[in-house]
């Protein structure tokens, strides 16, 4: 008896700048895995950031909301640029992601990290040091000095709020520990507990939950100061990465260094029903429109997506195609090579079908 393939609906939000460019090579991606892996995928595009605010006068218009609360996941490309710089705050390009990311309820966002042999050589780091780096930042989305209040900007000063409360620190730390327990059993918790009172609850909360819940991980904190440079210093001293909205931000961009690019560095911003799926990548306006940006990070944030759709065979070879990119090409400028962001996209999408037949 014929049966309908397994089908997921996906809202795909190109946004800006590069934005449009990566999300088409990671929908081509997703569409070569759903074909060699036997399942459908039913996309709809929708304007996000500054397009929603060039059409509707709106960073996450009513249309678009619906449309993601209603799908099985939401692909974001990136929003923001200098056309749009001149909103106000609450108007802003970023606000509209702000928004998409609290209305979903994505409040753990995940940013793995992990750096391969090919690519510690082309680290601006010293490849020994980086050489199989393979950290998890696991980053509180939907709290922290991100949204808190008062926020406020007058003529004379302006002031942000960073606010956690117990319940918001509980619910992100599980999640790291839930993760450590998958990988190599260690928490590292970051944190400025010796100035913030913001952070002195997380520092609480976060050994509370840790020595109740979790004794078997290994749980240490690290002031945010200290953590930047044993990113640097050594990298492969972490497992999962803990840590707040604005730091976990900082962090992986920071983190970014050691591939060598943030071309590389894929998310997925999990919680409520509908996970976000997104580079940690912005528009790059410096590259827009010229076809050379790197669709990588899009590309993996796509397996990310895969995997929380319960494809993880599919998932799996979209990895799998992409690291046989990376050691033989065809690379991106911002991996010293001349493929353009469509060949990079072709290259994997087709790797995909080869690596579906012999996995
Ligand atoms: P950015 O991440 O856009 O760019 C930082 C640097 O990394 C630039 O040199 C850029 O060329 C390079 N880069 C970024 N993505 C790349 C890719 N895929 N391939 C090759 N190189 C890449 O950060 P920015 O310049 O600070 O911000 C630009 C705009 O993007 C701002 O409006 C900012 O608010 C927005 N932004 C959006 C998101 C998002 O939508 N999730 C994330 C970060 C920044
Ligand atoms: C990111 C971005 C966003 C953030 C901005 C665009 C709101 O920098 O996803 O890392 O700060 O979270
Ligand atoms: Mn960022």
């Amino acid at each position: 008896m014929d049966s309908a393939p397994r089908t997921y609906t996906l809202a795909l939000l190109p946004g800006d700048g590069i934005g449009p460019e990566v999300t088409a090579e990671a929908a081509r991606v997703l569409d070569a895995a759903a074909d060699a892996h036997g399942f459908a995928i039913q996309t709809s595009e929708h304007a996000v950031g500054g397009a929603g605010l060039d059409a509707e006068d709106d960073p996450l218009p009513r249309a678009t909301l619906d449309a993601c609360l209603d799908a099985d996941a939401v692909f974001l490309g990136a929003v923001g640029g200098p056309d749009w710089d001149g909103y106000a705050a609450d108007l802003r390009p970023e606000r509209g992601l702000l928004r998409l990311r609290a209305r979903l309820g994505a409040f753990a966002n995940l940013r793995p990290v992990a750096v391969s042999d090919a690519m510690a050589e082309r680290s601006p780091l010293r490849p020994e040091r980086v050489a199989g780096t393979d950290l998890l930042i696991v980053r509180e989305l939907t709290g922290g000095i991100y949204f808190g209040h008062p926020r406020e900007r007058t003529a004379a000063e302006a002031y942000d709020t960073m606010r956690y409360s117990v319940a918001e620190v509980e619910r992100i730390a599980r999640v790291a520990f839930e993760w450590a327990q998958k990988r190599s059993g260690r928490v590292t918790s970051v944190d400025k507990a010796n100035v913030l009172a913001s952070s002195a609850l997380w520092r609480d909360v976060v050994s509370r939950i840790g020595a109740d819940e979790y004794p078997e991980i290994a749980l240490e904190h690290l002031y945010v100061d200290h953590a930047a440079m044993e990113v640097v210093r050594d990298p492969r001293r972490f497992d999962v990465v803990l840590t707040g909205n604005l730091f976990g931000d900082v962090l992986s961009d920071l983190a970014a260094t050691l591939p060598g690019t943030l071309g590389l560095l894929p998310s997925a911003s999990l919680g409520g029903r509908v996970g976000l799926f997104e580079p940690v990548h912005g528009s790059a306006p410096d590259l827009a429109g010229q076809g050379v940006a790197n669709p990588l990070a899009a590309i993996l944030s796509g397996a990310m997506l895969l995997d929380a759709l319960g494809e993880g065979a599919a998932a799996a070879s979209v990895r799998q195609s992409v690291d046989a990119l990376l050691t033989d090409g065809p690379l991106p400028a911002d991996l010293d090579g001349t493929a353009s962001t469509s060949d990079v996209g072709a290259a994997v999408a087709d790797g995909i079908a080869s690596f579906t037949l012999t996995s």
